[in-house]
């Protein structure tokens, strides 16, 4: 199993939403503290960043059903425009690009390939990925590419419910398929589901997430669902549909590749690559200029990548990369725009513009000025 995970380079992906307490000191660490070929990169996920929501034929998702339900997100907002990274993905591409990071991560939008979840493929979705993508490698940025980053196309939720169904494995495999076809000979590190536990429990045990499922209190909360049933259904097919991608992808597109004799001591060829960050926890009238001086996550990054090289020097973790969680400010689920967690400040009221944090300066003479 070990195999197949490192086949498909899995991301560990755990967010952590609050600051932890740094259990090393405050030495001073950049790039070269790291070992020789470490990733550095920046992340996102297309419901969060893209909008564009009805654009090149895009599908529905349930993310778009969930977000324009009365009473489901904190601050009554939707993903309908967010960032507009799906326009203004070369100024973003940018500001990666002026941080010094060698790598972005990004989710495709199922929804903007097969706009039903299955059957027709919507070439105007290839043609942006290939364009972001594109974008990317000119300015020397890795792209790594998460399938499924919690946006299920509605079509797939309304036929069979979705992840509740088997059927979601032979869909979700098609796509992902259609994808390393389209984009495989350009993207060479594909994560296939981001937070799996988290889909599975936000959206089918407590419902706080799209499709929005649960029984708690006899349907007080979702109208409909089944907490003791559905998660443990939900991610039982998600764990197959993972399996079921990465053995395509080992025996179809990496047979050629020699496999080095060390392969059978699994746990070291189990690659790990982290994904952190950190919300503010700024309230909605805090100005521009204060949100700016995030000095509170400075110390959360400087915290969080001494213990990742803790884990790597004293411990023997094999921890390849580390994505920073996020670029700029942006959509966060049902807490809508309330929950800052970017490198880059958004101002939703004046036209998107983007202005870094302080944190982007520590990036920079983290990864660049010091190195
Ligand atoms: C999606 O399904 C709808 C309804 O069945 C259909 O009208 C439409 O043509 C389908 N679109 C694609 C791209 O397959
Ligand atoms: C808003 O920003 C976009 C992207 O930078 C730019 O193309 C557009 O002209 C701006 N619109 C206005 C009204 O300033």
């Amino acid at each position: 199993m070990l195999t197949l995970w490192k086949a498909i380079g899995i991301i560990v992906g755990v967010v952590v939403m609050f600051g932890i307490q740094t259990c090393l000191s405050d030495d001073q660490i950049n790039r070269a503290s790291f070992p020789k070929g470490f990733v550095f990169g920046t992340a996102s996920s297309a419901y969060q960043y893209e909008g564009a929501v009805n654009e090149d034929g895009r599908g529905k998702t349930i993310w778009d059903t969930f977000s324009h339900t009365f009473g489901k997100i904190l601050d009554f907002s939707n993903g309908d425009v967010t960032d507009d990274h799906y326009h203004r993905y070369k100024e973003d591409i940018q500001l990666i690009k002026d941080m010094g990071m060698d790598a972005y991560r990004f989710s495709i939008a199922w929804s903007r390939i097969f706009p039903n979840g299955t059957g027709q493929i919507n070439q105007a979705g290839i043609d942006h990925y290939n364009n972001l993508i594109d974008a990317l490698l000119e300015k020397g940025i890795e792209p790594y590419v998460t399938l499924y980053h919690w946006d299920l196309p509605q079509a797939l939720h309304d036929k069979y419910g979705g992840w509740l169904d088997r059927q979601i494995i032979e869909d979700f495999a098609v796509y992902a398929e259609t994808c390393i076809e389209k984009f495989g000979d350009r993207v060479k590190n594909w994560i296939t589901f981001n937070e799996p536990h988290t889909f599975a429990v936000q959206g089918y045990d407590v419902g706080l997430q799209a499709p929005g499922r649960c029984s708690i209190l006899l349907h007080v909360f979702c109208k409909e669902g089944n907490s003791a049933v559905e998660p443990y259904t939900v991610a039982h097919h998600t764990l197959l549909s993972h399996a079921k991608v990465a053995d395509i992808y080992r025996k179809k597109y990496k047979e050629k590749q020699l496999i080095p004799p060390t392969t059978l001591k699994q746990h070291k060829e189990l690659k790990i690559f982290s994904l952190a960050g950190m919300d503010d926890g700024n309230s909605p009238f805090t100005s521009i200029k204060d949100a700016l001086k995030d000095e509170k996550r400075i110390r959360y990054f400087n915290g969080y990548l001494l213990n990742l090289l803790a884990a790597i020097r004293d411990d023997g973790c094999n921890v390849k990369g580390y994505f920073a969680w996020s670029l700029m400010d942006n959509w966060e689920w049902a807490a809508g725009f309330s929950s800052r967690f970017g490198l880059y400040y958004v101002d939703y009221k004046n036209n998107l513009t983007r202005y870094a944090k302080d944190s982007v300066q520590w990036f920079k003479k983290f990864l660049i000025q010091t190195y």
